[in-house]
């Protein structure tokens, strides 16, 4: 790098390590020194909703935060109602969704928390096939998919009333993000919503960037970090709110916006695919 990070030693060992292709087995050793701290603190918090919870060294793959099972489970259950909370300001509910689903599901995070929905379809995919295994496995009222980096997804036009992904844009390139932001318009209904969480401005504020990142940032450019190593938690993509309206939205109704909104001050976006005049309420997913 030609100027210093401006989130001091780490950035700049992550770098480092990046140069000589061992910043994933780095990242992978320290989520795996997690999962060991934190390894014996699942049993309690698993009955609290009565779904096994996932092991340590899967929690910690989904963030650091989230290798403590309790606060995996508090921040699922928050998403969960964010989730609620910005399909009821649309006017609509969970409960009204035929079918929704958790692109990049993890170890079911969320998923876990729409056990209870008395008539919705549950699916969910991810590309990594522990997590897919566990959510087969411990979350039955799911129907989960292996699914590749790259789109399309195994499921029909049309197939979905919601699809949400928590952190996972934000660990794609934008080549991918685009990608995905059709294939997640070819599978909703007319009508159905696409959720999406960011790393935005409270994140560019963290120095993690450098002078030239942050100005390119502030520019309304999408910053990616890492990006051979897209789809892990190594990548890391940040994104100015109105980029991800204007520009990767583009072929979507926005519909609303809230900055920082959960415990991980991640952005939201919540769109709607155009409903075409006359348009049915489409295939199901298969
Ligand atoms: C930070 S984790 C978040 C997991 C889950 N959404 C949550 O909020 O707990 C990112 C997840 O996205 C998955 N992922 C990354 N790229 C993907 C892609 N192109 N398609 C599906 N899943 C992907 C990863 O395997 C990982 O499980």
């Amino acid at each position: 790098m030609a100027e210093p990070a401006r989130w001091g030693l780490r950035r700049v060992a992550l770098d480092a390590f990046d140069k000589l292709h061992l910043a994933r087995p780095v990242v992978r050793a320290y989520e795996l020194a997690l999962a060991a701290r934190w390894r014996h603190t699942a049993t309690d918090a698993g009955e609290a909703d009565g779904l096994p919870v996932p092991p340590a060294r899967l929690r910690a793959q989904v963030g650091p935060s989230h290798a403590d099972a309790s606060f995996f489970l508090r921040s699922g259950r928050e998403h969960a109602e964010l989730i609620r909370d910005l399909l009821d300001d649309a006017g609509t509910s969970v409960e009204q969704l035929e079918v929704m689903l958790d692109w990049g599901c993890g170890c079911g995070r969320v998923l876990r928390h729409w056990a209870g929905l008395p008539t919705t379809r549950i699916c969910g995919c991810d590309i990594d096939g522990r997590m897919v295994e566990w959510c087969r496995r411990n979350l039955p009222f799911a129907e989960v998919a292996l699914t590749g980096i790259s789109p399309p997804l195994p499921y029909s036009p049309d197939a979905f009333d919601l699809v949400y992904a928590f952190s996972v844009f934000t660990h794609l390139t934008e080549e991918l993000q685009r990608a995905w932001m059709d294939e997640s318009r070819r599978v909703l209904n007319p009508g159905g919503y696409l959720l999406i969480s960011t790393l935005g401005e409270h994140y560019a504020s963290l120095d993690r960037l450098t002078e030239s990142e942050l100005a390119s940032f502030r520019a309304g450019n999408v910053v990616v970090l890492y990006e051979r190593s897209a789809g892990t938690s190594l990548c890391s993509a940040y994104h100015p709110p109105q980029h991800v309206r204007d520009v990767l939205g583009a072929g979507f109704d926005y519909v609303s916006f809230r900055p920082a909104a959960d415990a991980g001050r991640h952005d939201l976006h919540l769109f709607r695919k155009p409903a075409t005049s006359g348009a049915s309420s489409g295939t199901r997913a298969r």
